[in-house]
């Protein structure tokens, strides 16, 4: 091993990963040595230390945040509002973006979420042919082919595209979808140390979708939108399959609100449920997500008996390209979370674990909500445009989502 990297190892407190070296060929130890080279030992460190202090809240004052409930728009007001978006739409000025870099573990699929098949009413179909379905459907409303972007990370990257272009884009015109790639951060497990995967490298992971900010403009996606005059991005997670991801309301809203970021939320009604839940902190917009919300603040109620933090974020979010253009070299917080994962042991035998063993560190997209003094928020009916694919069974599964979608569509 090169003396450098060998001192990285020591100054950090990773030598542990020299007992690894009589499992490597050459070949794999310069690949190990160059993957070495490239880890900010110093980031996660500090990423480390941070895992045990708990998120506080006690200083910050916390407030309700405003939002237009759908449901008491009238008629007129809403046709009103979809004519201003709409216009928009047709012009060219509006994109999509998929996130689809997460790894999906929950659901227990072995690769991208996009790629898992559901029993609809419909038959069979892949949560991407129902991406594209909706993309199809705005393609007949307003004549124009929507630019759709897709966010992939190293790990899913590959078998993204393969998919796509096997199912021929399911019909969708191939020269308005692009991919790209986010960024990675190593895994640690709960002594801090790094650890190997089968392929003998390092264990990395995607680091959050926060990672979108950089990812757009490294990847000349940010410069692809400008040239094409989009000015409006909306961007979704994959695993909604009701996400309305081209919604002129959200869309005239937000321009009326004179806003740069518009958001849907749904009321929350479970305490429990593993979601992210908007609020106002120190005056600023905020998205507080559920494995940092203590229970006692998720159980809390207002004078009306409603959950004090009950505006549920759907993670539709709806961005000016100048968001983009202006936090292109953002640096956004990293939260920590337990996560399960198979390692190689010292002997070369690979372990796949029952438990959650390392941590994982992700930025969030929502992370810079509180870079702007206030963000539009549409609240919709959580029966016509939220039903999420996370867990294999139960809550937000395939069983409960189908039936939401086979109830609307
Ligand atoms: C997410 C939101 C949560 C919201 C819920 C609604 C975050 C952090 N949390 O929770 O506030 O209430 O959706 O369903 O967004 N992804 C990447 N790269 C990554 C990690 C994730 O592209 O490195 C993508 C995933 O593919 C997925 C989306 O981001 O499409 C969210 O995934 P995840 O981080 O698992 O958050 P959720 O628990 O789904």
């Amino acid at each position: 091993m090169k003396p450098e990297v060998l001192q990285i190892l020591k100054e950090y407190g990773q030598e542990h990963i020299l007992n690894y070296m009589n499992l490597l060929n050459e070949e794999e130890k310069e690949n190990l040595e160059e993957q070495i080279s490239k880890i900010d030992f110093n980031q996660l460190k500090n990423l480390y230390e941070m895992t045990k202090r708990k998120v506080e809240f006690e200083e910050k004052k916390i407030e309700h945040i405003n939002y237009t409930n759908k449901e008491k728009l009238s008629e007129d007001r809403i046709k009103e509002l979809e004519e201003v978006g709409g216009k928009i739409i047709e012009e060219g000025h509006y994109a999509v973006i998929t996130m689809a870099g997460g790894q999906g573990t929950r659901l227990g699929h072995k690769g991208p979420k996009g790629t898992y098949e559901l029993n609809t009413k419909y038959g069979k179909k892949y949560i991407f042919e129902i991406i594209v379905d909706t993309l199809k459907r705005a393609k007949d409303k307003y004549k124009i082919t929507i630019p759709w972007y897709v966010m992939t990370s190293r790990e899913n990257h590959e078998d993204t595209v393969e998919f796509l272009e096997k199912h021929e884009y399911f019909g969708y015109d191939k020269t308005k979808v692009k991919f790209f790639m986010q960024g990675e951060l190593p895994l640690i497990d709960t002594n801090g140390k790094l650890i190997l995967d089968k392929d003998k490298k390092i264990k990395e992971a995607a680091d959050g979708n926060g990672g979108i900010y950089e990812a757009v403009s490294k990847s000349g996606i940010l410069e692809d939108m400008k040239k094409n005059q989009i000015d409006w991005i909306f961007v979704s997670n994959v695993d909604n399959i009701l996400s309305n991801f081209v919604d002129p309301i959200l869309l005239a809203l937000t321009i009326e609100e004179n806003q740069k970021i518009g958001a849907k939320s749904v009321a929350k009604t479970n305490p429990k449920e593993k979601v992210g839940v908007f609020c106002k902190m120190n005056g600023k917009p905020k998205i507080i997500e559920y494995i940092d919300l203590p229970d006692e603040m998720a159980e809390q109620r207002d004078e009306n008996g409603e959950l004090q933090f009950g505006e549920v974020n759907l993670a539709n979010y709806l961005f000016h390209r100048s968001v983009f253009e202006n936090l292109a070299d953002v640096k956004l917080p990293y939260h920590a979370a337990f996560k399960k994962s198979g390692y190689l042991k010292e002997n070369g035998e690979f372990v796949e674990v029952e438990e959650p063993n390392v941590y994982k560190y992700e930025s969030f997209i929502f992370d810079v909500f509180e870079r702007y003094d206030d963000i539009t928020i549409l609240r919709v009916k959580r029966e016509d445009e939220f039903a999420p694919v996370k867990n294999k069974e139960g809550n937000d599964s395939p069983e409960t989502a189908v039936k939401l979608y086979n109830d609307k569509m």
